[in-house]
């Protein structure tokens, strides 16, 4: 018999309540996982209740259980908004001046870890296989072995692991980054920020194995390996050729009036930096006037953590920059820059990466960006677009058909939009072609059977001592 999948995350995208609206590379990638398997995903219900219920709400769904947890106010200020948003999301971007620690959202983390593990030990199997998603839950491994459970248990960090002088700037990093070593096998995305986390570990007195990869700690081994995540390749294509004949891809076609479009979707977060992009933008209608009433560029951005008031400055900025350049940039046939906040079906996103002649994918630090994959699946293949992508997406290292930029320094990425735009098909076409190609060998599903065979490979090299603690807090 197949053992059980049993998916963990923060968000949980239950069809119907989120699936279309959950913008989110976690989402999408676990979704996609899941589907054609049987398995459970379990985390939180997306609700905050005055009195949870202390029962999960269970509900199947094809081959998915879902099982969801209500958060209280409490646990989701400090938990979510707090130590999770607030302190771990800028730290791994490397936002030391952004992170805001207290003791109080600390133990919120903890004690929602704790409500997720206890939860979880009344539904786990012996033989079920786990698989944890993301900094919210950092410390399930630990909790899950000191409530007894031996089983293979995986962890995926879908955003950046930055070096070990800014992970021990988080206060109590040992508690936190140091309990990941009760996992079996940690998965990053990229090599640098494999050897990121590797480094951290080795400073806090874990020991390399001969193969690098592999660590022992606090009695346990724990292998580490780079697995960039990737997208629905096939399924992304089709719906790209697909959507060119719905009325929404044929109006926005009809509205640029013959002008070419050039296109970024980012959930609104300090770390796709869009403040440079704007700059960068303005930069290329002043430097390039030529360009000036021929191109227009359509910036999807849905608003994102609004509790956070970071987030609701980064919504403030933005909105006034485009703004600003509109008015000073645009006339009265023509505004340069596009900006819409809500969120839109796949399909939608498909077509309009479709119609764009230009992806425009510049964070300032990004894990992978699946939209910079997005935008590449999507495009025609007989006269497809060209990505712009910053050198500090995860997806970088993958995708090197792209305009690789450095976002921090606008007149570039401004040259660059130029020539994306100017490029000759033969030149578009080699770089389409060239990336296709990776997206295709390592699609979504690629890289649910890597990082699961890879999980159950680690359990047969190293048999793990039970239920020893992990690293010395
Ligand atoms: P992150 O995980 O930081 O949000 P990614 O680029 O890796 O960044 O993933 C974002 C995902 O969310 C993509 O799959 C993208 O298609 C989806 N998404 C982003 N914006 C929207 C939107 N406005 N409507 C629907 N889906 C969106
Ligand atoms: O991919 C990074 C990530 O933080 C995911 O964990 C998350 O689902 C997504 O971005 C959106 O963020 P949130 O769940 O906080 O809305």
């Amino acid at each position: 018999m197949v053992a059980r999948l049993i998916v963990i995350s923060n968000r949980v995208a239950v069809p119907e309540s989120a699936s279309e609206s959950s913008a989110g590379g976690l989402a999408v990638a676990v979704q996609a996982a899941l589907s054609g398997r049987e398995g459970i995903w379990f985390g939180w219900s997306g609700r905050v209740t005055e009195e949870p219920e202390q029962e999960a709400a269970v509900r199947k769904v094809g081959g998915t259980t879902y099982v969801v947890l209500d958060l209280a106010p409490g646990d989701f200020n400090e938990y979510y908004n707090g130590f999770a948003n607030r302190v771990l999301w800028p730290i791994l971007h490397y936002r030391l001046d952004l992170a805001e620690f207290t003791r109080l959202d600390l133990s919120g983390y903890q004690r929602v870890n704790n409500y997720f593990a206890e939860s979880l030990s009344k539904i786990l199997r012996p033989d079920d296989v786990v698989w944890v998603h993301d900094y919210h839950l950092m410390p399930l491994a630990k909790l899950l072995r000191e409530r007894g459970h031996e089983n293979q248990i995986g962890y995926f960090l879908h955003v950046p692991c930055p070096p070990p002088d800014i992970l021990t700037a988080l206060p109590k990093h040992r508690e936190i980054v140091g309990a990941l070593t009760a996992f079996d096998l940690i998965g990053l995305q990229t090599e640098n920020d494999c050897d990121n986390l590797g480094r951290y570990l080795v400073r806090q007195g874990a020991v390399r194995a001969p193969d690098l990869h592999r660590l022992e700690a606090g009695g346990r081994t724990v292998t580490l390996g780079a697995f960039p995540v990737g997208i629905e390749t096939a399924r992304f294509e089709k719906m790209a050729r697909r959507a060119a004949a719905t009325i929404l891809i044929k109006e926005t076609a009809e509205s640029l009036a013959g002008r070419a479009m050039v296109m970024s979707v980012d959930r609104l977060d300090y770390s796709k930096g869009l403040p440079n992009r704007m700059d960068a933008i303005e930069r290329f209608l002043t430097s390039y006037p030529e360009w000036n009433g021929r191109v227009t560029f359509l910036q999807i951005a849905p608003k994102s953590r609004a509790g956070i008031q970071e987030y609701a400055d980064i919504d403030r900025q933005v909105s006034t920059l485009a703004g600003q350049i509109n008015g000073s940039h645009g006339d009265v046939t023509w505004t340069p820059i596009r900006y819409v906040n809500r969120a839109y079906s796949r399909a939608a996103l498909a077509g309009l990466y479709r119609l764009a002649r230009v992806g425009l994918v510049t964070p300032l630090r990004d894990g992978m960006n699946l939209v910079a994959k997005e935008y590449v699946a999507a495009q025609n293949p007989l006269d497809p677009g060209v990505l712009v992508l910053s050198q500090f997406a995860g997806a970088s290292d993958e995708l090197d058909g792209a305009l690789i930029v450095n976002p921090h320094e606008p007149e570039a990425v401004a040259a660059a939009i130029r020539f994306a735009l100017e490029m000759p098909l033969d030149a578009r076409k080699a770089r389409y072609q060239r990336m296709m190609a990776v997206l295709r060998a390592n699609d979504i599903h690629g890289w649910t059977t890597r990082f699961l065979s890879a999980l159950e490979k680690t359990r047969r090299e190293a048999p793990v001592a039970a239920s020893r603690p992990a690293m010395p807090a």
